[in-house]
Formats: C-alpha cells, sequence, structure tokens
C-alpha cells in the first residue's frame, strides 16, 4: 500500500476530492488516502454539508484553521500539516485547485521532501493580484506531477519550463463529480425552502454568485454591480445565495440590496432573491434550469459549460479559457450595461453555438488514480530529477 494525503480546505475544493476518493475505493486501488481538511472553511453551509451530502466519508484530519488574513491562514495550516505529515508519512501529497489550503500544504510537502501532485494545475488567469494566480503559480512551480483540465492549462506548464512526462491532460474531476451528482439528484436531496421557491419561479430566471474580494471588497464596485443586478431583477427573479463575504460587505457599504421573501403561493415574476450559501444540491437544482447564470466563480464557468448553460463572468479575464472559446460561458467585465448585455441575450434566447470541451466525460479521476499508481512508484525519479 502506498499513502497518499489528500487536502481540501475551501468549499470549491471539496467537490474536487469527493471524485477522487470515490475512484480509489471503485478501482479498489493499492493507494491508502488519508483526508485532511483544512478547516479554511469553517461554517456549516461552506463546509460541512458538503460533506455530508457530496459523500465524503469523515477525514482523519480536520486542523480546524478558520478564518485570518492570507499570512496567517496560510501560516496556520502549514503548522498543523506539517504535524500530519510528520506523523503520517505519506508517499504523495495531492492537492486540488488555487485557495489558500493548497500552497500551504504543498510547501509543507515539498519542504519534507514527498511527492507532490496538483489537481487543476497550470491555469493561468495572468492577473496577479488576484491571490488565487499567486497560489496557483506557487503550487506549481514546486509540484512534481500536474493534472490539466483543459489544453491551455498544459501549454502553460510546458512554456513554464515542466517536462511533459509530468503534465497529464486528464480532464475534470469537478465535472465527475456533476454528472454524478446528477444522476442521483432526486427531490429527496433538495431541501423544502428551495423546493418550495422552484414552485414559484417561472421558466425564465437568473442564477447568482459574486464573492471575489475584487467585486466585493471595493464599496463603488460593489455598488455598481449590485446595480445591475437590481436592473436585471426588474424583468426576472435573480436567485442569490449570498458568501458571507459580501453579505458583511453589503451591509458594512451601506449597499441596497432590497430582496423579496417569496410567498409559496405565488409566482415570482421578478426581484432579488437573496439566500444564504447553499448546499451543493440546492444550487445545482436551482441554477441547471435557469435562463443564464452570472458569477464570478471558477468552478461555475466550468459547470456551465459541461451543461450548456449560458454563463456571464463579472471578471476582466478568466484563467479557464476552454469556457470562453468553445464553452457557454462570455467573460464580461464588470462593466454594468455590458452585464446587463449579455444577460438580456441569454434570456432572449441569443447565445453562441457552443460545445463541452474534451475530456469533461466524467472519468476524470479515473484517469488520475491510474496515473497516481504509477507514478508512485517512480517517484523518486519525478522528485528527485530536475523539472
Ligand atoms: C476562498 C478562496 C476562493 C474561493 C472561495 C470559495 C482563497 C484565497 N480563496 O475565498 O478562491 O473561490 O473560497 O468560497 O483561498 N467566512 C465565513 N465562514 C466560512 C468561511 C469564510 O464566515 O466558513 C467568511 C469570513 O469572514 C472570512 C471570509 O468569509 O474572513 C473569507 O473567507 P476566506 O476563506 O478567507 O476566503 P473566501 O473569500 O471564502
Amino acid at each position: 500500500m502506498k499513502k497518499i494525503i489528500l487536502v481540501a480546505g475551501a468549499r470549491p475544493n471539496f467537490m474536487k476530492i469527493a471524485p477522487v476518493l470515490r475512484a480509489i475505493d471503485k478501482k479498489k486501488s493499492s493507494l491508502q488516502p488519508v483526508l485532511v481538511h483544512t478547516g479554511q472553511h469553517y461554517d456549516r453551509k461552506m463546509s460541512g454539508a458538503f460533506f455530508d451530502e457530496l459523500g465524503i466519508r469523515e477525514p482523519e484530519y480536520n486542523l480546524e484553521i478558520g478564518s485570518g488574513s492570507h499570512a496567517v491562514q496560510t501560516a496556520n495550516i502549514m503548522i498543523k500539516f506539517e504535524e500530519v505529515c510528520l506523523k503520517e508519512k505519506p508517499d504523495w501529497v495531492v492537492v486540488v485547485g488555487d485557495v489558500n489550503s493548497t500552497i500551504a500544504a504543498s510547501l509543507v510537502a515539498k519542504k519534507l521532501n514527498i511527492g507532490l501532485a496538483h489537481i487543476e494545475a497550470g491555469l493561468r488567469s495572468r492577473d496577479r493580484t488576484m491571490p488565487e494566480e499567486i497560489n496557483r503559480l506557487t503550487t506549481d512551480a514546486i509540484s512534481d506531477l500536474f493534472f490539466t483540465t483543459e489544453p491551455e492549462g498544459t501549454e502553460n506548464l510546458i512554456s513554464e519550463g515542466h517536462s511533459s512526462e509530468r503534465v497529464h491532460f486528464v480532464g475534470h474531476v469537478m465535472i465527475d463529480n456533476l454528472f454524478f451528482q446528477l444522476n442521483r439528484l432526486s427531490e429527496s436531496l433538495i431541501s423544502d425552502s428551495v423546493r418550495n421557491l422552484q414552485q414559484v419561479l417561472p421558466e425564465k430566471y437568473v442564477c447568482m454568485t459574486m464573492h471575489r474580494p475584487s467585486n466585493v471588497d471595493d464599496p463603488e464596485i460593489l455598488r455598481q454591480l449590485m446595480q445591475a443586478v437590481q436592473n436585471i431583477s426588474r424583468n426576472v427573479p435573480v436567485i442569490f445565495p449570498c458568501h458571507p463575504r459580501t453579505r458583511k460587505n453589503l451591509s458594512a457599504f451601506n449597499i441596497n440590496s432590497e430582496t423579496l421573501s417569496p410567498d409559496e403561493q405565488k409566482e415570482i415574476t421578478n426581484g432579488l432573491v437573496m439566500l444564504d450559501p447553499l448546499g451543493y444540491n440546492d444550487f445545482l437544482s436551482l441554477w441547471k434550469n435557469s435562463s443564464v447564470v452570472l458569477t464570478d466563480s471558477g468552478g461555475l464557468q466550468e459547470e456551465t459549460t459541461a451543461l450548456k448553460i449560458p454563463c456571464v463572468t463579472m471578471r476582466e479575464n478568466t484563467e479557464r479559457p476552454v469556457t470562453a472559446s468553445i464553452g457557454s460561458n462570455v467573460v464580461a467585465g464588470i462593466n454594468p450595461e455590458k452585464i446587463i448585455g449579455y444577460v438580456n441575450d441569454a434570456l432572449g434566447k441569443r447565445w453562441k453555438h457552443c460545445r463541452i470541451p474534451d475530456l469533461w466525460d466524467g472519468k476524470a479521476s479515473e484517469r488520475i488514480v491510474d496515473i497516481l499508481e504509477t507514478c508512485i512508484f517512480s517517484r523518486s525519479a519525478l522528485t528527485q530529477s530536475k523539472r
């Protein structure tokens, strides 16, 4: 048996780890996984609920790190994760995505000379003001093995000097999870409140998420984006499960976020419906039937592409270019007129032709487990040779 530590910490990590654990179980793999939850996200709605409904077993370790500045959060994860690595002595550490937990665990693993594999490697927004871009660049600079979701990810890594034998284009674990959850999605997995909401929604409605610091930490930008949303919501309902960071800032900046409380009896024809963060299945059941998704999330650009739902991204760039070049995503920027224009196009069914990217077929995790099993035995070759 070879031991691998899988690290998850924030909401978008959980759905990427779940299918890898399932693939290890399904294959009766020779890998022995140890699951570490850093506790970067800790509210039940941002964390625990995801573990339950994604069918992830209890982690062997919960580091209970919680919130803090980037330095505090990253440093605290490193201190506690080092203790876990020293105790468990894993052959490999596997990290996903681009959150603070990703880079913190990566630094610890490499300083202890443990093999490091990065799932969702090679993505680049080229925007170094984004904390996630720094996490992506630094994690990839020290990883031994890279799993990419799209060809551009592979090209970025090769152009940064990594040898092609270490870089594996496997597709996307997040899409594995999406297809898995869609297959088993049933009424019983959806909460009463979301089921009631669905009953009063018209055919056309918008789903939105917004939590990027660049959009929600600046009062003027947040005010301008909320005005665009209010404008859109005059014609259609906009369903907005709100991240704690955004909720806090809307109140701190005194921004008008007048919201509707749906009446179970009456169809909603328009208005902003702001909710607490939702579990995976609750949110999936809402966005998969929406006319358009308005977001600044990375993962939703990809999930909407996989289901060909129009997606309008409120950012100036994307590290996931395949979603815009062949998928259903447009990178609108943060200009209110542009955002409103794209949303109206989608509501009027004037959208571009799109297709699902290669290898987004629900089998990325199985490919990853196969490769990990092979590479684990040649670890020394991978970790000791040059990049
Ligand atoms: C993190 C990720 C981001 C990801 C997002 C998804 C980094 C750098 N960023 O951003 O890439 O898209 O998660 O949700 O890792 N809070 C709570 N409860 C929680 C977690 C956070 O109330 O369970 C509040 C706290 O006030 C905290 C703030 O939200 O200070 C921000 O949380 P943090 O984990 O620092 O970053 P996110 O904005 O969630």
